[in-house]
């Protein structure tokens, strides 16, 4: 390679490592990418192959030197040029009163001013740059001296290797945290189970545990990142300026990225109000954090107060409410939801968790008990955020008492005593008392009053609700048995809605058999199986006796369904019910089946508005007909019938060459013999 070439690579590849170094600023630190990732790839890529034929031009501020070198076999401790402090504590309103009264008196000042900021839930570190170059990374050790982390602090895109601007002192101790985004943590857990490797129990630990790494190679692969909020050494002193604010404008300057949520505060009730607006935030933040930390801005008066041991006296950690607490198990419950489902609860001992009192707390399902191995007798770790529903994030095993066994879910549900069912490929186990259940009463009512199932008009939720609630109603058989007084006694009931209601009831009566076992609210069982499944058995009797082989021969029946009916068919308070609505005189009309020529065994799609029929009318006369109504089109459609505003079903129809019919041309095929 002449001189001349030579000298325009090293020109390419010095600006390649400052547009790279941009891109990254923008990405990492701003939040703002300027280029889709495949153009930072082709970049990236060009700089790996400049390198490679000139591994001599590399230096360690290379963007390619994120991740490199050989594992360590330990950390190498480093003494920290300015000791790393902690903060003093407050718990409530009058310590922050109270520190600021202190800083005042120091300072001889009737106000001071205050930098507020986050407190994240992180680690500390301190980042030494060296002419801007980023020479060594530490962790906060006991505050004299911490352990080299350089390897793994130099895999966070967050963090430059190089700073930005030609402002740039000789050498800049930045001390920040490093912490993980609730989103990344969650994505990195997930991937965590589906390798079966073990999840990290909160965005802390993970962030802690990543950084220990002796092998930067994985910690390259975890998503950590890094938030400015201090400093260490600094040469030249002047290069800092007057206050803490404004050394984190700085900071934004050199390209190190500094959090948006900060906020100079002129007084207590300044401090006060932001600890209050951040508490409001704090769910929604994207990352953990557990206090507010107030700092007397200016430097001049920081150095005024000094310190006492190893927390300073002008900076104050105003804490939040923890949001994670140790509590014991002292049993294991399941509860039924409205839909059967049965879910894992913790009992226990009485906790205190972010300012409520926790006695229970999710397990989720069977699965997730079996995986964090709660026992009776355990300590755990409880979480609640926000208003989600205190959890059980895991086990410290260490405190395991000696004899403890591992939780069995109950075969028998806890409310009505029918069996507890798990379907193949279902995390959820439900109770398969239906129509039976207490807790699935109210559910299974509106299902079974619902205008595609036994149709009773004006019998919504919230006449369901007083119906069960008063003790009127137990069982869908019970509604048969209604009188007048009981309905017209019920809150917001006129003698008229109750008459209405009451004859709704009676003419129900007067239904089909494909209704009758939709309205039963079998899992898996949909309209159009019901239908299938009277047209195939004829007998309400005939379906509840069906063996699986039987209703296997049925059409569009699979395992799944197959199982559930059985299952549901066994329960004998199911069978009960379903006896009492029967001898409560229900005529269960089958079709014939008015078999069309012209449309039997014809599979139609429906799309748009038609002039007269409904959808569902239009599919009910199809199918009586003989004919399949599917949703979609695909090859097999025979016929889509097109009404106004029909949408991408019409192209597709074009597409695949399928005819396209209006309603008059439906009821031409239909009513053709
Ligand atoms: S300043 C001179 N600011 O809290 C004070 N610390 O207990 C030195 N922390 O180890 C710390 N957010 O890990 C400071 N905005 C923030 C912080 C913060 C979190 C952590 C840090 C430190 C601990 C002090």
């Amino acid at each position: 390679m002449s001189q001349k070439d030579s000298a325009s690579l090293a020109e390419r590849y010095a600006s390649l490592q400052a547009e790279l170094a941009r891109l990254e600023h923008a990405y990492y630190v701003l939040d703002a990418p300027l280029l889709p990732d495949i153009e930072y790839d082709r970049l990236y890529r060009e700089l790996l192959d400049i390198e490679a034929a000139h591994p001599d031009w590399i230096t360690p501020d290379s963007l390619s030197q994120r991740v490199g070198g050989a594992a360590l076999s330990e950390f190498v401790s480093v003494k920290h040029a300015v000791p790393m402090l902690s903060l003093n504590n407050a718990f409530d309103d009058a310590e922050v009163i109270h520190f600021d009264r202190r800083c005042r008196e120091g300072l001889q000042a009737s106000q001071v001013e205050y930098a507020g900021e986050l407190k994240f839930d992180g680690l500390a570190i301190s980042l030494r740059y060296e002419n801007g170059v980023l020479v060594q990374a530490a962790t906060r050790g006991d505050g004299a001296s911490g352990e080299d982390v350089t390897a793994n602090i130099k895999t966070i895109r967050a963090i430059p290797l190089r700073l930005q601007g030609n402002a740039i002192p000789v050498v800049l101790e930045v001390r920040g945290e490093v912490f993980m985004y609730l989103a990344d943590f969650a994505k990195m857990n997930q991937q965590a189970v589906k390798q079966g490797e073990k999840e990290f129990a909160n965005p802390r630990n993970a962030a802690a545990g990543s950084l220990r790494q002796l092998d930067s190679k994985v910690t390259a692969k975890r998503p950590l990142s890094f938030f400015a909020y201090g400093v260490g050494a600094c040469e030249p002193r002047e290069w800092l300026p007057k206050t803490h604010s404004q050394l984190l404008d700085q900071y934004m300057d050199l390209g190190l990225p500094v959090c948006s949520e900060r906020k100079v505060l002129h007084s207590v009730e300044d401090m006060l109000q932001f600890y209050r607006d951040i508490g409001a935030k704090r769910e929604g933040l994207p990352y953990d954090i557990d206090g507010i930390v107030y700092k007397v801005n200016s430097f001049e008066d920081q150095a005024k107060l000094g310190f006492v041991s190893r927390a300073p006296r002008f900076a104050l950690a105003h804490k939040y409410p923890a949001q994670e607490a140790l509590t014991t198990v002292l049993g294991i419950d399941v509860q039924v939801g409205r839909t059967g489902a049965i879910t894992p609860v913790a009992r226990l001992a009485p906790v205190e968790v972010g300012g409520v009192t926790v006695t229970n707390a999710t397990l989720h399902n069977e699965d997730e008990v079996r995986r964090k191995d709660v026992r009776i007798g355990d300590t755990v770790v409880v979480r609640r955020a926000g208003d989600v529903i205190p959890e059980v994030v895991s086990v410290v095993l260490d405190r395991r008492p000696s004899s403890t066994a591992a939780f069995q879910m109950p075969t028998r549900c806890p409310v009505c005593d029918s069996h507890i069912e798990r379907l193949a490929d279902e995390a959820i186990a439900r109770c398969s008392g239906g129509l039976f259940c207490g807790a699935q009463r109210k559910q299974a009512l509106i299902h079974f009053a619902h205008r595609r199932a036994m149709d009773i008009e004006g019998l919504g939720e919230k006449i369901v609700d007083q119906l069960v609630d008063n003790n009127l109603v137990r069982t869908p058989a019970d509604l048969y048995r209604l009188g007048f007084t009981a309905i017209a006694n019920l809150e917001r009931m006129g003698e008229k809605s109750a008459d209405n209601l009451i004859q709704a009831i009676n003419q129900s009566r007067n239904t089909t058999l494909a209704r009758f076992i939709f309205a039963l609210g079998i899992r898996h069982v949909g309209e159009t199986t019901a239908k299938d499944l009277a047209n195939h058995f004829r007998d309400i009797h005939a379906l509840m006796d069906a063996s699986t082989e039987m209703l296997l021969t049925v059409h569009d029946v699979g395992p799944v369904v197959a199982d559930s009916i059985t299952s549901f068919m066994q329960e004998p308070h199911n069978r009960e019910v379903i006896e009492q609505l029967v001898a409560s005189g229900m005529q269960l009309a089958v079709e014939e089946k008015k078999v069309s020529a012209a449309v039997a065994g014809k599979t139609f799609v429906l799309t748009g508005t038609l002039p007269t029929l409904s959808r569902d009318e239009a599919k009910e006369r199809l199918e009586r007909a003989g004919a399949k109504v599917a949703g979609s089109v695909s090859k097999k459609t025979d016929y889509v019938v097109a009404g106004d505003d029909a949408g991408s079903k019409l192209t597709k129809a074009a597409e695949l060459g399928v005819q396209v019919i209006d309603e008059a041309a439906l009821l031409d095929l239909l009513a053709q013999e």
